[in-house]
C-alpha cells in the first residue's frame, strides 16, 4: 500500500513489504522515544483522537507519539460527551472533524463503524478498535514484539508456534493478529478457548486454507504447552448482552507461575494486549509472572508508541524528514537511552 494520505482500517490491507516499511521507520523513532532527541517534524499538524470506547494505552499512546513527532492532539472521549450522544452520524461527525484535524484516530463500540467514518472524512483515518472486529495498530506492535521476542532466541517468525488464549470470538486484537500472522509461513496456532468463545469461523477457514496448522482446545495446560508465544486475552465483558454470562467465563483461563513452570517452555514469552483483568474472580494473568523475564507485556506497550510513530510519520510522509527540526532534550530524564528490555 502507498502509506501516504491513506486510512488504516484492516490488516487486510497489508502487504508483507508494508509491515517490514513501518517496522524499519519505527526503529528509527528508536531516539525520539528513549527522549535523546526531540523532532519537530510534525509541528503544526492537529491529530483528533476520538475514542468513542474505554481506552487507556491506546488512546495514550497515539496522542504521546504524535506529540513526540511536535504534532498536537485533540481529544473525545465517551460516547455521551460527544455530539453523536445527539443523534450525529458517523458521516456528519466526520465531515466536521476533518476539517478540523490533518489526520483522526477513531476507536468505535460498533463494528465497521470506522471504515464507514472514514468514507466520509477528507483526512486519514487510522482504527484504534471498531467493535468486535479489528485493531489493526495493535496486531502492528504486537507483531514487532513478536519479531523482537523470536530474535533475541535467535529465531525468526516463520514456524512461530503460538497460543492465543481466553475470548477469541469477540477479542479484535486477536483477530488482526490472526491476519497479520496469517502473512508468514507456517504459523502454528493454539486456540484456547471456551467452545462457545471461539474464534469465528470465517478467520478460522482463513488460517487454514492459507496453510497454517490450527490446533483448538478448551484446556489452558494443553494450549500452553510447547509453543514459542502464549498470547493472553480478557473476556470482552463488553461485548456480552448479559453481565451474568461474561461472568460465567471470566476465571476460566488463569495463567500463573505455576502454568508456566508445569505446562510452558522455558522460554516461552507471555504477552496479552492488556488491560489484563486482574480482579480476583478473572486474574487471567496473574501477578506472580511479573518477575518472570519472558513477560513481554511492558515491552509491548512501549513498542506501541514506536509503531504509532511510524503509522504518523509514514501516512504523512515525513519519515524522511525526521531530522529535518530536531532539538536536544534539556530537562531531566530517566529515559534518556533507557531500555525496557530485560
Ligand atoms: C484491547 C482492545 O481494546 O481491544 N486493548 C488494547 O487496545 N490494548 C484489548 C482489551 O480491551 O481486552
Amino acid at each position: 500500500m502507498s502509506f501516504i494520505g491513506s486510512h488504516i482500517i484492516s490488516i487486510n490491507d497489508f502487504k508483507f513489504s508494508d509491515i517490514e516499511k513501518i517496522f524499519k521507520v519505527a526503529d528509527e523513532m528508536k531516539p525520539f522515544a528513549q527522549k535523546k532527541l526531540i523532532t519537530r517534524v510534525l509541528e503544526g499538524a492537529i491529530l483528533s483522537n476520538m475514542f468513542f470506547e474505554a481506552s487507556t494505552r491506546t488512546r495514550i499512546s497515539f496522542g504521546s507519539a504524535f506529540n513526540l513527532l511536535g504534532g498536537s492532539v485533540r481529544e473525545t472521549t465517551g460516547i455521551a460527551a460527544s455530539s453523536l450522544s445527539k443523534g450525529e452520524s458517523l458521516h456528519d461527525t466526520a465531515k466536521v472533524l476533518s476539517g478540523y484535524s490533518d489526520i483522526i484516530v477513531m476507536r468505535h463500540p460498533a463494528a465497521g463503524s470506522v471504515a464507514t467514518f472514514s468514507e466520509a472524512s477528507r483526512v486519514p483515518v487510522i482504527n484504534g478498535g471498531d467493535g468486535d472486529n479489528e485493531h489493526p495498530s495493535q496486531a502492528l506492535l504486537d507483531l514487532y514484539t513478536i519479531r523482537q521476542e523470536m530474535a533475541a532466541r535467535g529465531r525468526g517468525i516463520e514456524g512461530l508456534k503460538i497460543a492465543m488464549v481466553g475470548d477469541l470470538l469477540h477479542g479484535r486484537a486477536v483477530h488482526s493478529l490472526c491476519k497479520i500472522l496469517m502473512l508468514f509461513n507456517n504459523i502454528e496456532y493454539h486456540l484456547v478457548s471456551p467452545k462457545e468463545l471461539r474464534l469465528p469461523e470465517s478467520y478460522f477457514n482463513d488460517l487454514q486454507s492459507t496453510g497454517h496448522k490450527v490446533i483448538t482446545s478448551s484446556q489452558l495446560g494443553e494450549g500452553v504447552s510447547n509453543v514459542d508465544i502464549v498470547y493472553v486475552t480478557r473476556i470482552q465483558e463488553e461485548r456480552f448482552d448479559d453481565q451474568k454470562e461474561a461472568d460465567h467465563y471470566r476465571g476460566l483461563f488463569r495463567m500463573n507461575q505455576s502454568i508456566y513452570t508445569k505446562y510452558c517452555e522455558p522460554n516461552t514469552a507471555i504477552m496479552h494486549p492488556l488491560p489484563r483483568d486482574s480482579r480476583q474472580q478473572a486474574n487471567e494473568l496473574d501477578a506472580d509472572l511479573n518477575q518472570n523475564p519472558n513477560l513481554a507485556i511492558f515491552r509491548q506497550t512501549d513498542n506501541a508508541i514506536l509503531i504509532r510513530m511510524a503509522m504518523f510519520a509514514t501516512i504523512l510522509n515525513v519519515e524522511d524528514r525526521l531530522y529535518d527540526r530536531t532539538y536536544p532534550v534539556t530537562w531531566f530524564t530517566k529515559k534518556r537511552g533507557a531500555s525496557t528490555q530485560k
